[in-house]
């Protein structure tokens, strides 16, 4: 999904699914952290108040975008392993124990306690990494870290079963060795290459600010425009304006709940009037040769890591400012009905952007319990295997068939690229929302929809068919869930 999620949200769901005796259900959370475009969760708090609810969660975080944080003090109090091993021994102690019966003791009817009980906490969490992208390694290689006390226990296993299911028997031992050189290369001089990573960062983020011509057409877009200012208890609006220079993260990145990483930046082009894919492929590819991988309409992202260098960040710039000059020259040859197209291109770009739908709700066909959060996401989708099963309805017809009423579902994932998170997953009912934001997007690509057949949404007979079906295991289902309370 884009963007990350809040903690009183995730809380929120897990504890309707307690309320409903399904939390048993939850076996593990998975959260990207950070995401490509650099939001970075406060892991400590979330393990623990997710602790606090459930004492064996587990915990997946997908560090793909993240290996590089184990080397830096400031980044590396948000990873996994490192918040593993601390509240491992945090738990263990006697000063912890008193906090929690005092804790408890404090706690008024109905508070929901914020301190997982030490009798039955279990640190079980797990780190994926992509080495290859932020450290020095062959392309594919990647790691897989695990802090789990039960794993022997519990997971051994199955985890090396499912490893040696998708792994070939012949391994690449040129890509086991790339990881070897680039975890000597780390242990080695990691903190000094991470240390200089950022600081590049940093010198672009001002170059392209402190530059006239580079800030009439680019923005590089602060802490403050992606995370709202409920989530930044510290305040920290950006890392670096004129006046004060770099502002210190090391507060925020201590205490906020969420914080953006200053290696990923995105740069907003919407006064350029061209969109991101345009500007990737025809501006930075063709004439620079720059290979960026993430467009949104309206932006563009770069990442800095441990092999930028002073020199790449000048071709960048250099780049920038040739295309700001480029620009220049294209809208002084305009004539003034030309000038009117580009400036609503422009509004397009800036003003009036189509805002990103949220998800909406399950077909009641795919809810296992009415009013409990989830769906059966993989029926909805293995029942799109049958031709028969859907149908397709132009994107222009709707909004005219909701306002009927009908009901529309998607049978399929619709994927918009850039920038590549699903609007709809099999299951989900159709929104207006999100018939407006397919309406309104001028992207070329979107996964899971064609434009000469339409949305691919399953017939209604189908849905009363599942329907039927569902309900009755749902109500088994609980009757099973009041048993076991009685019990
Ligand atoms: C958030 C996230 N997780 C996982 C991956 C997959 O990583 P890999 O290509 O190393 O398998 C990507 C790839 O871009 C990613 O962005």
């Amino acid at each position: 999904m884009y963007g990350a999620v809040p903690l009183a949200q995730i809380k929120g769901k897990l504890l309707q699914l307690k309320e409903a005796g399904q939390l048993d259900k939850v076996k593990m959370l998975l959260l990207t952290n950070c995401t490509f475009d650099g939001l970075v969760y406060n892991v400590e708090r979330i393990m623990e108040e997710i602790l606090a609810i459930k004492p064996d969660m587990i915990f997946l975080w997908d560090e793909a975008w993240f290996a590089f944080a184990g080397f830096n003090y400031t980044y590396k109090q948000r990873t996994g392993m490192y918040v593993a091993n601390k509240l491992h021994e945090k738990y263990k102690s006697k000063s912890y124990r008193e906090a929690y019966e005092h804790h408890i003791e404090k706690m008024e009817n109905g508070q929901i306690p914020t301190m997982p009980d030490p009798d039955l906490v279990r640190i079980r969490v797990y780190a994926t990494q992509s080495t290859h992208k932020t450290l020095s390694s062959f392309r594919q290689g990647s790691m897989i870290h695990i802090w789990d006390e039960d794993f022997q226990r519990k997971t051994e296993n199955t985890f090396l079963e499912a490893y040696m299911t998708h792994t070939s028997t012949s391994p690449n031992y040129q890509m086991l060795a790339s990881l070897d050189v680039g975890r000597r290369q780390v242990q080695f001089e990691g903190f000094e290459l991470v240390e200089r990573s950022i600081e590049i960062a940093m010198i672009l983020r001002a170059r392209i600010n402190d530059t006239p011509q580079l800030s009439k057409y680019f923005d590089v877009l602060t802490v403050h425009d992606f995370i709202p200012d409920q989530f930044r208890q510290t305040g920290l609006k950006e890392y670096y304006d004129k006046k004060s220079g770099w502002n210190r993260m090391e507060e925020a990145w201590e205490k906020d709940e969420f914080v953006l990483d200053p290696t990923k930046l995105t740069l907003h082009i919407g006064r350029t009037g061209l969109d991101g894919d345009t500007f990737k492929n025809k501006y930075l590819m063709d004439k620079f040769h720059i290979q960026i991988n993430k467009t949104s309409r309206n932006s563009v992202l770069f990442l800095t890591n441990i092999g930028t260098t002073n020199g790449s960040v000048t071709y960048l710039t250099n780049a920038l400012l040739k295309i700001a000059d480029e620009l220049d020259a294209k809208v002084d040859a305009l004539d003034q009905r030309e000038k009117t197209i580009h400036r609503n291109r422009i509004n397009s770009l800036t003003v009036n952007v189509p805002p990103l739908p949220d998800f909406s709700y399950f077909h009641p066909s795919f809810k296992v319990i009415p009013g409990v959060p989830g769906g059966n996401l993989r029926a909805a989708f293995f029942l799109a295997y049958d031709e028969n099963n859907y149908e397709y309805i132009p994107l222009v017809e709707c909004l005219p068939e909701m306002k009927k009423g009908k009901v529309l579902v998607a049978s399929s994932f619709v994927i918009p690229y850039p920038p590549g998170f699903p609007v709809l997953v099999p299951g989900q009912v159709v929104s207006e929302e999100i018939i407006e934001f397919l309406l309104a997007l001028d992207v070329s690509e979107i996964h899971g929809y064609r434009a000469d057949l339409g949305l691919r949404v399953f017939k209604d007979s189908v849905l009363n068919r599942q329907k039927t079906k569902t309900s009755i295991g749902a109500m088994t289902n609980i009757k099973k869930t009041k048993s076991i309370i009685n019990v």
